[in-house]
């Protein structure tokens, strides 16, 4: 199939891309590198020996997205293109909203117009809000606690009211759990720009130097050490679901729903214990308040992706903090070329 990657040069998509050439796959990339660097195109050629066509577009822009699918006969769509700091969601939601729902418009008016009939999206395991119980599964009830989350919920309800009316069209829901870790290679991977939000960036650049220590978010949780726990996912085993996602498309009418993580929750304590003991650096760390809006705990289950479309991460945390640092250590600055 010929597969447009949009938002294609982000973390999640550079490896999509890897997995899907690998897999036989044709893609093109679709970005504005509002959140990530060109260089990853010339990474990306160094891993695959193929020079992927990009187009530098808004992928809200009707007429510059028409102009892709004119020059191209596109078979599916993976939509990741958008933006995703729950933070600066809350405090810039117009821009969240404006951004992320709009992509999914322009993509889903243009697809129709071409007959492209394939569409796979980027959801999050944040849509599933506070949970009730755990491991979450798919029908479960949905609930947002920010913006960034209520966009992601909101274009699955499109998407599936879209899909409703269409019985062409095949749409994946994919719900990522915490994607981590990076290219075997070490020559692409996560590169936040500014302090990082998350824990594993954060983990790596205070051991690569770049930050003095780990604030620990609080360690008065309901959980095993009282640390917050959530469902790590290797960020290739994440792109071999796209692989299958994609198939799974191919094959299958209407909506379908499907949680991508491992099944395993680790707390914060252990994410550290683990990083520093695979690569024998220290970890500096301290316990701070909370963050606000942070849960428990959260974990998948994800058999319903096994069973309907034989995937299935297959990557360990050891492998997860070993390929993280072998990413961090090459590439100090991430794609920054000076170093
Ligand atoms: P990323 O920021 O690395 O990649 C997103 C890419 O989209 C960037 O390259 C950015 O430049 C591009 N982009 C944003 N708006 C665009 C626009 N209007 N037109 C063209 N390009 C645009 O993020 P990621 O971690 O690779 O995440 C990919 C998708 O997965 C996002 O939709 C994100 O919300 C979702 N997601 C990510 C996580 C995670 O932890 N990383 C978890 C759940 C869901
Ligand atoms: C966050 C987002 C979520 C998004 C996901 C992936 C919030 C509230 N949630 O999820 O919507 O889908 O990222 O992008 O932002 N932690 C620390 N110190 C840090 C960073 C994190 O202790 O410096 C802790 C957190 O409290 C949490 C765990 O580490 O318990 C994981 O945090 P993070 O990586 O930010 O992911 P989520 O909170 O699961």
């Amino acid at each position: 199939m010929k597969v447009l990657l949009t938002g294609g040069a982000g973390y999640i998509g550079s490896h999509t891309a890897v997995e899907l050439l690998k897999a036989g796959h044709d893609v093109i990339i679709a970005d504005n590198f509002s959140n990530s660097k060109k260089e990853v195109l010339n990474r990306l050629k160094e891993i695959t020996s193929v020079s992927i066509p990009l187009y530098e577009v808004d992928v809200a822009n009707k007429e510059e997205v028409e102009k892709i699918f004119s020059e191209n006969k596109i078979d599916a769509v993976i939509h990741f293109a958008g933006l995703k700091a729950v933070g600066e969601s809350t405090s810039i939601p117009l821009k969240y909203y404006r951004n992320n729902i709009d992509t999914t418009l322009t993509l889903l008016e243009v697809m129709q117009e071409h007959h492209v009939n394939n569409f796979v999206f980027s959801s999050s395991a944040t849509v599933y809000g506070v949970p009730e119980k755990l491991p979450l599964v798919e029908g479960m009830p949905t609930g947002c606690t920010n913006p960034y989350g209520w966009t992601k919920l909101m274009n699955e309800q499109i998407l599936t009211d879209v899909a409703a009316a269409n019985p062409d069209l095949s749409v994946v829901l994919l719900r990522y759990f915490n994607p981590i870790g990076a290219h075997e290679s070490g020559r692409i991977g996560e590169d936040p720009s500014g302090i990082p939000n998350n824990l594993m960036p954060y983990i790596s650049q205070v051991a690569i130097g770049r930050r003095d220590k780990v604030h620990v978010y609080g360690n008065d949780y309901n959980t095993k050490d009282g640390t917050g726990v959530r469902d790590y996912i290797h960020v290739v085993d994440l792109a071999k679901g796209h692989v299958a996602a994609l198939e799974y498309a191919d094959s299958h009418k209407g909506t379908e729903i499907f949680n991508l993580g491992t099944g395993n929750g680790y707390s914060v304590l252990e994410m550290i214990e683990t990083f520093s003991r695979v690569n024998q650096v220290a970890v500096p760390y301290e316990i701070v308040a909370r963050r606000p809006g942070d849960i428990d705990a959260c974990y998948a289950n994800a058999d319903k992706a096994y069973e309907k479309m034989h995937w299935r991460a297959e990557k360990n945390l050891e492998e997860m903090c070993r390929d993280t640092w072998k990413w961090q250590s090459n590439n100090p600055l991430g794609y920054e070329l000076e170093k």
